[in-house]
C-alpha cells in the first residue's frame, strides 16, 4: 500500500509485473516469427491497450506501423453497454495490408467482434488479434484470438491500462478490484 498511498483500495495482484513482461517478450517471439519479412500495421484499440501495446510492439523484432483506434462500450461502470462507439479512427486506409490488432481484454467479445467486422470490410491481407487478456467463461459469441497473453476468470480486473471510472490504469500490475464493484 506504501507504493500506491493515492488508491484508496489497492486491487489485489493477479498478474505480476514479472510475469506479464515474461509473456509479452514470448508473445513478441511469436508475433516476429510470424511477420518475419513483411510490413505490419499494429492497432492499438484506445483506451484500454495503450500501456501492453507500448510494451509488446517493442517486443516485435520486424517493421511495422502503429495505428490507433478509440472504441468505448463500458462507460464509466464496469458492466458493458453493449453497444460500441468509435471514438477515434485509423488515419491510414489498411487495404492489402498484415494487420494486428492489440487489446488489454476480450471480454464478451462484443467489442472484438465489431473491429473484425469493421476492419475486415477495408479489406486486408490478413487480419489477427492479440489480446493481453481473455475471459472465456464471459464470451457472448464465438470468437478466434491469435495470440492471447492470460486466460482469466469471470471477475472484474484493473490495472496495466484496464480502468474502473477512468482510474487505475498507471498500475503496474492486473489487479482484482473487490471493494468498488
Ligand atoms: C474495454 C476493453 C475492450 C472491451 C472489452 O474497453 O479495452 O475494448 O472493453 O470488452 P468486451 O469484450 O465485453 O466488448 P472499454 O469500453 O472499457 O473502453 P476503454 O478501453 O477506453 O477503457
Amino acid at each position: 500500500m506504501t507504493d500506491y498511498p493515492y488508491f484508496n483500495h489497492l486491487p489485489k495482484p493477479l498478474i505480476s509485473e514479472v510475469k506479464i513482461r515474461q509473456r509479452i517478450r514470448e508473445l513478441g517471439e511469436l508475433i516476429t516469427d510470424e511477420y518475419r519479412g513483411q510490413d505490419l500495421v499494429v492497432v492499438s484499440v484506445l483506451k484500454g491497450s495503450f500501456i501492453f501495446f507500448a510494451d509488446l510492439i517493442r517486443s516485435i523484432k520486424t517493421p511495422l506501423h502503429c495505428e490507433f483506434m478509440g472504441l468505448s462500450s463500458y462507460g464509466s461502470g464496469s458492466t458493458s453497454s453493449g453497444e460500441v462507439k468509435v471514438t477515434l479512427d485509423l488515419l491510414e486506409p489498411i487495404e492489402g495490408k498484415h494487420v494486428l490488432i492489440v487489446e488489454d481484454i476480450v471480454d464478451t467479445g462484443v467489442t472484438m467482434s465489431y473491429l473484425l467486422k469493421t476492419l475486415s470490410n477495408r479489406k486486408p491481407l490478413s487480419l489477427k488479434v492479440a489480446s493481453l487478456l481473455f475471459k472465456p467463461d464471459a464470451l457472448k459469441q464465438p470468437l478466434e484470438l491469435d495470440y492471447v497473453g492470460f486466460r482469466i476468470g469471470n471477475e472484474f480486473v484493473v490495472g496495466y491500462g484496464l480502468d474502473y471510472g477512468g482510474r487505475y490504469r498507471q498500475l503496474p500490475y492486473i489487479g482484482l478490484l473487490e471493494h468498488e464493484n
